[in-house]
């Protein structure tokens, strides 16, 4: 069989099948059009080991050798006992490359053992690498399926590891370590993707950074239980590797039935952490559902009534807060939990899927109508997954919640999960979101769940598995029957950000932390893999709920822009100076939402820790707006020179600080600002990435918006220092 090798935007993925295995022999920068003989590039034998060279193949199997973890484990019940054709030795029989070159399709078959696998790899056009296998039990007895894992070879000069994890409120915080021998391993047990999960697996070359060093990443597209790792072994092999981690005896095949992994997404960069970002972005803009700038159909404000008012539901309120926020100019409003019948607090009515007629005599169309009569979208909260028993669901049908068998799981948020794969339940549930998305102009669902499966069963027996995939064909079906309005994956905050989920849903909540602080950091890693048009990303109040720190509403709206933003705040109750700069900020953030949501996001390795700077730069290079942060105190007196990177390095730029205005007291602690600031500079791409500006002190958790644009005159300016000086003010 012959070597196949897709390439893509930098990448190669080859495979050779001389070994009798699809082995990737090489994933990382492209190699070009001209390939050795691969048949003689086998590796040597080393003494006591195995007679033949180990073969890391795209199923790594103990049938050749390999003694990492394998990729298909899994038994047969049959003759008398469990335990047989435990050991499979799938070989290559065909591989097939469709779709004009991207995909390779692999068959691996062991008659013997009855088993086929199905191979699909695909290296799409901005790079990123999508691979899933099906498993098909071709033999005579169930076969029951511990683990189909998708696993990827990383080069031995991958010597650091990053992955990310968090909790409530903290989500995707990084953390790094060298790569020893063992296996490292991430275990998500939540029954959802979880706080902790990484969604991000990366291994690099020593240092790599956010714009330096070769990286290798990987992504799993699943929102259930699962494990992430990276297996390096004595011979020096490494193998970045994820699979859904599956309850016992969850997955038994019956004789022609099969199991499909969830796909892995992997990216290449020779470039640091960016080049990874741009191969995800561009994937997920490529999608038809893709909702953004290009498609045509922008990101709306908005406001999520949330922390603003929480479960005090009543209209004239309600009302009141529409007509503020659309005088800011907020395009959706989003009416969170409280509505529904029963729901005063959180111990009761999850599952009531009715308009509570206490609260809402009239339903929901008098808010409804005032909204869309200021011209705003409508959206509503709902946690369809989910059950009070404190509800007349669980009075009327106790055995719709999920478990194991006569028992319940301890509560969580004082709710239990209820049981989707029980038809009766999911056809309610269906019915309900269905007649209110018929009944009512609802453009917008934000859809929350917000306890771990703990114990997840049904009928007696563990679904994690069934009950992921009943919540996925959930979202299918609705959406098919409603397919204009747009859905918001929620659960306690981030903790169901994965691919999978958002190949139904429009955007992810990154957090329920509201604190531009803490935001930073949580945007930052999960903007490693999301782009910013589907994070969702708001103003709080001006002293966070979850933190009880209070920041300015410059650093609050700087770094709300950086996603898909709005407000969480009862904006009722602004004063005039903080109304009219919240519409300032909206007018600014729409002024620059069609770059924002299109553009490559640019992260400089900016040396200060307590300084960072990132920012959205237009494919063409015309424009850019770039956010310094300062998420703690200095050891610098000043900031010094820092460099904007991601431009045109030929091409001249003009560069203005936009927000705040150069002479807010709030923001900066300086005698004098830097002589460009109140006028602006110009300055090439290549000035700007390789040397830099000099940037005013900003306080502590304070930013500074700059936007850059595509000079029309020729030369750049040499002199920064030559533009106007801003008027000396003392703090
Ligand atoms: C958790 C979410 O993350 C919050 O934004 C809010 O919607 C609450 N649930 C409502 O119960």
């Amino acid at each position: 069989m012959h070597p196949v090798h897709l390439r893509s935007a930098g990448t190669s993925l080859l495979l050779a099948f001389d070994s009798g295995e699809a082995e990737i022999v090489h994933w990382g920068a492209d190699l070009g059009e001209n390939l050795p003989d691969l048949a003689i590039l086998r590796g040597p034998v080393p003494h006591s080991a195995l007679d033949i060279p180990v073969t890391a193949g795209l199923l790594p199997q103990a049938s050749s050798g390999w003694a990492g973890r394998p990729g298909l484990r899994g038994h047969r019940n049959a003759d008398g006992g469990p335990g047989l054709d435990f050991s499979p030795a799938l070989r290559v029989v065909a591989a097939q490359v469709q779709d004009g070159g991207r995909t390779v399709v692999i068959i691996h078959r062991d008659s013997e053992a009855g088993l086929e696998v199905s191979s699909e790899l695909t290296l799409h056009p901005g790079g990123l690498l999508e691979l899933a296998h099906t498993l098909t039990n071709s033999g005579t007895a169930e076969y029951q399926l511990d683990e189909l894992a998708t696993v990827l070879p990383v080069p031995r000069d991958a010597t650091e590891l990053l992955d990310l994890t968090g909790r409530w409120c903290r989500e995707n915080h990084p953390q790094r370590h060298a790569v020893q021998q063992g296996t490292w391993v991430r275990t998500g047990r939540h029954g959802r993707t979880g706080h902790d999960s990484s969604l991000l697996v990366a291994a690099g070359t020593a240092g790599f950074a956010n714009r330096t060093g070769q990286v290798w990443a990987t992504h799993l597209g699943w929102s259930g239980n699962h494990e992430q790792y990276l297996d390096s072994l004595a011979d020096g092999r490494r193998m970045l590797g994820a699979a859904e981690l599956l309850g016992s005896a969850e997955v038994v095949l019956r004789p022609g039935g099969s199991y499909r992994t969830p796909s892995l997404y992997a990216a290449y960069s020779g470039r640091g952490l960016d080049g990874i970002t741009e191969a995800f972005y561009h994937w997920f803009r490529a999608r038809p559902q893709h909702v953004d700038t290009t498609s045509g159909r922008v990101r709306p404000v908005v406001l999520n009534t949330w922390e603003a008012v929480y479960f005090d539901h009543s209209l004239e309120p309600l009302l009141e807060l529409a007509e503020a926020a659309a005088g800011l100019g907020v395009e959706r409003f989003v009416l969170d939990d409280g509505w529904f019948r029963g729901r005063r607090h959180d111990h009761a009515g999850l599952g009531d899927w009715y308009v509570d007629e206490d609260l809402w005599p009239e339903g929901l169309t008098p808010l409804i109508d005032a909204v869309t009569g200021h011209g705003m979208e409508f959206g509503l909260w709902v946690e369809p997954e989910m059950v009070n028993e404190d509800s007349d669901l669980a009075r009327a049908h106790p055995d719709w919640i999920g478990g194991p068998a006569g028992r319940l799981p301890e509560r969580w948020r004082h709710q239990q999960v209820l049981d989707l794969v029980n038809p009766a339940a999911w056809q309610y549930i269906f019915d309900r979101l269905d007649a209110l998305l018929s009944e009512y102009r609802i453009s917008y669902l934000k859809w929350d769940q917000n306890r771990d499966l703990a114990e997840m069963g049904h009928a007696g027996r563990p679904s994690v598995h069934a009950q992921t995939q009943a919540v996925y064909r959930l979202l299918d079906e609705l959406r098919k029957a409603h397919p204009g309005v747009e859905i918001e994956s929620c659960s306690s905050g981030g903790a169901r950000v994965d691919l999978g989920i958002l190949e139904r849903t429009d955007r992810i909540w990154a957090s329920d932390c509201n604190d531009a602080l803490e935001r930073q950091t949580i945007q930052r890693w999960t903007g490693v893999v999301v782009p910013p048009e589907l994070v969702g990303s708001h103003i709080g109040p001006t002293t966070s709920h979850t933190t009880a720190r209070t920041h300015d509403l410059s650093f609050r709206a700087i770094t709300a822009m950086f996603g898909h933003f709005g407000l969480e705040w009862d904006v009722r109750r602004l004063d005039d100076a903080e109304r009219t700069e919240l519409a300032r900020a909206i007018a600014l953030f729409k002024q620059y939402r069609p770059l924002l949501h299109s553009g490559r996001m640019v992260r400089a390795d900016e040396p200060d820790p307590a300084l960072r700077l990132h920012g959205v730069v237009s494919h063409d290079g015309g424009e850019a707006l770039y956010a310094l942060v300062s998420v703690a105190t200095s050891f610098a007196e000043v900031p010094g020179k820092v460099c904007l990177p991601g431009l045109l390095p030929d091409t001249a730029y003009r560069v203005e600080a936009v927000y705040p205005a150069a002479e807010d007291r709030r923001a900066f602690l300086q005698a004098a600002p830097p002589a460009w600031l109140a006028g602006g500079v110009e300055a090439s791409g290549l000035f700007l990435a390789e040397s830099g500006l000099p940037m005013p002190v900003l306080n502590p958790e304070h930013g500074l918006l700059l936007a850059v644009r595509r000079t029309t005159a020729g030369a750049p300016a040499a002199d920064p220092a030559a533009n106007s000086a801003h008027p000396v003010r003392n703090p």
